[in-house]
């Protein structure tokens, strides 16, 4: 195992601490892993920033994990992998057939850098984040965690600061099926009992970002809704669908 250690920027305290238990949460979706190894294209050689543990790596090729979690690289079953940040990747101009990062631009400092860096290391870059002006809102935090989707419009990077920096030349939407098996915030639109499960909470930073006086109350008022058997559950035309645009986006740069 090959641990680097250049300067992480000093990042890494988050995810190391809500990094614990990441992989039994957040398992990669096999819809998702298609979209981003096809946009990955006949690259050979690709690094992943922010690679956390190692969520959607084609297994097909010489991988890189990139990130500045010790938590989040100690999860990570990969061989080659370096802890710094994406602002300041430690590998020469053009090293890399391709770059990925995925649901990570958010966490960066500095996103503009970080994917500056992203180009300059690959001559094609796959990036998959939230656009944050995207409408409608999830209805589960409409309605019982507000505060959520006002955190997250500040906290998520602008997808025209993702495109801008990228020189993107496409955007492809990924709608969430509703048996999506990433836990990330949205994942679970159809199955909002999910929520309620402290270990789902924790490995989701949008959830383990606010502060347990906000967010225990939402969750308390929730269960009182479904134990009281008049819960209310998804709106009947969410029920119906199989997939649903949360804002999801996988945005492509580079040749
Ligand atoms: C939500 S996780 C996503 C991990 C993985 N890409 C996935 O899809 O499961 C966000 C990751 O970004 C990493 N991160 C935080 N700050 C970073 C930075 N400045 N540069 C690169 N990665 C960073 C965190 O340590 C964490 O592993």
């Amino acid at each position: 195992m090959k641990i680097g250690s250049p300067a992480d920027g000093g990042h890494s305290a988050k995810y190391d601490v809500i990094g614990v238990g990441y992989r039994e949460v957040r398992r990669p979706d096999p819809r998702l892993a298609a979209l981003i190894a096809g946009a990955l294209g006949d690259a050979l050689t690709v690094v992943n920033v922010g690679a956390g543990a190692g969520s959607y790596e084609p297994e097909d090729r010489e991988v890189t994990a990139v990130d500045p979690s010790r938590v989040m690289l100690d999860q990570h079953p990969g061989t080659r992998k370096i802890k710094a940040g994406a602002e300041e990747l430690p590998f020469e101009d053009g090293a890399f057939d391709a770059a990925m990062a995925v649901m990570t631009v958010h966490h960066w400092p500095d996103p503009a850098r970080g994917l500056a860096e992203l180009r300059r290391v690959s001559r094609r870059q796959a990036v998959f984040t939230w656009d944050p002006a995207h409408r409608p809102e999830l209805w589960l935090f409409e309605e019982y965690l507000p505060e959520v989707g006002e955190l997250d419009r500040s906290a998520f990077t602008p997808l025209s600061v993702v495109t801008g920096a990228l020189d993107a030349h496409t955007v492809i939407p990924f709608p969430v099926p509703h048996d999506f098996t990433d836990g990330f915030r949205a994942a679970f639109w159809r199955r909002p009992e999910s929520y309620l499960d402290p270990v789902v909470g924790a490995a989701c930073s949008t959830l383990a970002r606010l502060p347990a006086s906000v967010v225990d109350p939402a969750l308390a008022r929730r269960r009182v809704d479904l134990g009281a058997g008049g819960g209310r559950p998804p709106p009947a035309d969410l029920l119906e669908r199989e997939s649903i645009d949360y804002g999801y986006r996988l945005v492509l740069a580079g040749a």
